[in-house]
């Protein structure tokens, strides 16, 4: 399976950033700059797809969202749940069909959560949240640019196009050709790239806002 295992969420990145204080993103409301997209949204109802210890879930419950949190990490829900008790939490693998009905969300969110498989999965990540949504939902979020410097090291293995593989772990860095395969059936209301600071590194990103 070409993906990061559950472990690796668990143990290495959320062990790490739980008992380090390495949480600061957490700050970081990077969806208010989309507020007014955002509030068109008919349907209150959204999932916050790979939402780790629930940095947007926090934004999207204050937006007046009823809020489904999903991740792979039952370590980082747990986390999610003592900071904000009154979330809903699901563990969920975003590769496979997600355990919602047809057109029936008003807005997905993933933010650096869809940027961890192969272009087969990827494809069928972004087919699984297309059916999710509602008409005119919203699918929202963040992936790694292929901007990104250093991320590309001497035993970095590229997998397939722009998905790569080193010391145990796998990531894809987006370009634009490969979003605008991905984005063909869909309304792109906001594809920008932009600079995030995480866990004390710059990354580079794609923010997106696509709508069915
Ligand atoms: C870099 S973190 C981002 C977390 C959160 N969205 C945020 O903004 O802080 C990536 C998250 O994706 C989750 N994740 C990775 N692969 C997953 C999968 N197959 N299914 C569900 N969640 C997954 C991880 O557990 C982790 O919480």
């Amino acid at each position: 399976m070409q993906d990061n295992s559950q472990e690796y969420w668990n143990d290495e990145y959320w062990k790490y950033v739980i008992n380090n204080n390495k949480a600061d993103f957490i700050k970081e409301s990077w969806l208010e700059k989309f507020i007014a997209e955002i509030n068109k949204v008919e349907s209150k109802t959204a999932i916050d797809l790979g939402c780790g210890i629930g940095q947007d879930t926090k934004w999207l419950l204050d937006k007046g969202f009823d809020v489904v949190s999903g991740d792979f990490s039952d370590r980082a829900l747990n986390k999610l749940k003592e900071i904000i008790p009154n979330s809903k939490t699901m563990q969920i693998d975003i590769k496979e069909k997600l355990p919602f009905e047809d057109n029936s969300i008003g807005l997905i969110n993933a933010n650096l959560s869809i940027h961890y498989f192969s272009m087969e999965n990827t494809i069928k990540i972004f087919n699984e949240i297309r059916r999710v949504l509602k008409p005119n939902g919203l699918f929202v979020g963040r992936v790694n640019s292929d901007k990104n410097e250093g991320y590309i090291q001497e035993n970095t293995k590229e997998i397939e196009k722009n998905f790569y593989y080193e010391d145990g772990r796998y990531r894809r860095l987006f370009n634009k050709e490969q979003f605008d395969t991905l984005t063909k059936d869909w309304n792109v209301i906001v594809l920008n790239e932009d600079v995030t600071i995480r866990l004390g590194r710059k990354k580079a990103l794609w923010e997106f806002i696509l709508q069915k």
